[in-house]
C-alpha cells in the first residue's frame, strides 16, 4: 500500500509516500519545502504569509514527490493529511487540497494528529520499541510527556504549564539577536560557548512531578542580557558572552527535559524512551539523554534530526499504524488548529 502523507500545519510544506510492506515499510519519496528564510525577516511565523505560501508550494511538491518515487496517481491508495493542530489557515489550504485530490483520484482521506505524527516518528528510521514506551514531544509548541501502550493509546503524563521548549529556544535567541528559529541559532552558537559562566535556573527540575515551566527560564534570560547591557552597552554583548549565554540556554533546557524523562521512565517502571519533535533535533539533548538514559539502562530511539522537524512522511507513517489497527477514517470531519492529544478520535 502507498500512502501519500501531506504536512502544512506551519511554515514547511511537505509531502511523502510511505509504502507499507508486511514487515513494516519504506519511504519511497519525501519531499521538503521550508517557509524558513520567508518569515526569518518577520522574526516568526506569519500566518497569512504562511498559508499563502503552503497553497503556490503545496501541488508542484506532490508532483515532484510522485516523480521522484516513479509512481503516478494510480499507485497512490490513501492520503494522509495533518488535521491538527496548527496554524488554521494553514491546515486549511492542506486539507482542502488534500480533499480535493482525495475526490478526484477516489482513495480514502485520513486525517492524521500532527503530535501522534512526532511521537511515532522514530518508527521511520528503525523499528519502534516493544510498548509500552515513554516519548517526550518536544516541539515549538508542545512540550509533553506521553505513555504509549499501543498505537492510538497515549496516556499524558506531564506537560508544560507555560511556554513550550522549542519557544524558550525562539524567545531567548531573539533576546541575543538571533535569527528565527531560534533553537538551531542557539545549538550552533552555543558550540563555541561556555555553559557554566551564566548561572541559568532548572524550573520545576526537582518538583515531584512530569510538568514543566520555560517562561521562567526566558526570562531570566532577559534580565541577564539587560544586566549586560546596562553594565556596557552592546560591547558587554560581544560574541563570546552571547555564545556562553546561548550554552547556558542549551544545557538548562536539556537539563530539565533529560531529568523529567528519567523520572517518568521511573515513575512508569518502563525502560523505553522516545524523544521527538523540533527540538529533538538538538544534539546536546540527544547526546545528554543518550549518555544518561543507558547508565539507567533505559533505552533510548530518536529519528533522524530530518524526521523530528516537521515532515510529511511521520503523517503518511501515522496513518500507516492507525489503518493497521483498523482505524477507519471519519466520513466527515474538519481541521483542528487546537486539537488536544487526549481527544485523538474526536474530529
Ligand atoms: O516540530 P517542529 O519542527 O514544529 C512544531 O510542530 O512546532 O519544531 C520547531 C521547534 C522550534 O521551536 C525550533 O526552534 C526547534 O523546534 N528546533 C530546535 C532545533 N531544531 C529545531 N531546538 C533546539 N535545537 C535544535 N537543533
Ligand atoms: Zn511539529
Amino acid at each position: 500500500m502507498n500512502i501519500l502523507g501531506i504536512e502544512t500545519s506551519c511554515d514547511e510544506t511537505a509531502a511523502a509516500i510511505w509504502q507499507t510492506t508486511p514487515g513494516g515499510g519504506r519511504i519511497l519519496s519525501e519531499k521538503i519545502a521550508s517557509q524558513i528564510d520567508i518569515h526569518a525577516k518577520f522574526g516568526g511565523v506569519v500566518p497569512e504569509i504562511a498559508s499563502r505560501e503552503h497553497l503556490t508550494t503545496l501541488p508542484p511538491l506532490v508532483d515532484a514527490t510522485l516523480q521522484d518515487a516513479r509512481l503516478d496517481w494510480s499507485a497512490i491508495d490513501a492520503i494522509a493529511v495533518t488535521a491538527g493542530p496548527g496554524l488554521m489557515g494553514a491546515l486549511l489550504v492542506g486539507t482542502a487540497w488534500a480533499r480535493a485530490a482525495a475526490c478526484v483520484h477516489n482513495i480514502p482521506l485520513i486525517p492524521v494528529h500532527h503530535m501522534e505524527g512526532h511521537l511515532l516518528a522514530p518508527g521511520l528510521d528503525n523499528a519502534l520499541p516493544p510498548f509500552p514506551f515513554i516519548t517526550l514531544l518536544v516541539s515549538g509548541g508542545h512540550t509533553m510527556l506521553v505513555r504509549v501502550d499501543g498505537i492510538g493509546h497515549y496516556t499524558l503524563l506531564g506537560q508544560t504549564i507555560d511556554d513550550a521548549a522549542g519557544e524558550c529556544f525562539d524567545k531567548s535567541a531573539r533576546l541575543l539577536a538571533l535569527p528565527y528559529p531560534g533553537g538551531p541559532a542557539i545549538a550552533k552558537l552555543a558550540e563555541n560557548g561556555d555553559a557554566t559562566r551564566f548561572s541559568l535556573p532548572r524550573p520545576m527540575l526537582n518538583k515531584d512531578n512530569l510538568n514543566f515551566s520555560f517562561s521562567g527560564l526566558k526570562t531570566a534570560v532577559m534580565y541577564a542580557v539587560r544586566k549586560l547591557e546596562k553594565e556596557g552597552g552592546q560591547s558587554k554583548l560581544d560574541a563570546q558572552t552571547r555564545a556562553d549565554m546561548a550554552a547556558a540556554v542549551e544545557a538548562a533546557v536539556c537539563e530539565v527535559l533529560v531529568g523529567k524523562s528519567l523520572r517518568a521512565c521511573r515513575n512508569e517502571g518502563i525502560g523505553h524512551l522516545i524523544i521527538a519533535g523540533g527540538v529533538a533535533a538538538n544534539r546536546h539533548l540527544r547526546n545528554m539523554l543518550d549518555e544518561q538514559a543507558t547508565a539507567k539502562n533505559i533505552s533510548v530511539h530518536m529519528p533522524r534530526p530530518e524526521h523530528c522537524t516537521d515532515n510529511a512522511a511521520m503523517i503518511a507513517f501515522a496513518a500507516a499504524q492507525r489503518l493497521a489497527q483498523g482505524f477507519t477514517p471519519p466520513a466527515e470531519w474538519d481541521a483542528r488548529p487546537r486539537w488536544p492529544l487526549s481527544e485523538l478520535d474526536k474530529f
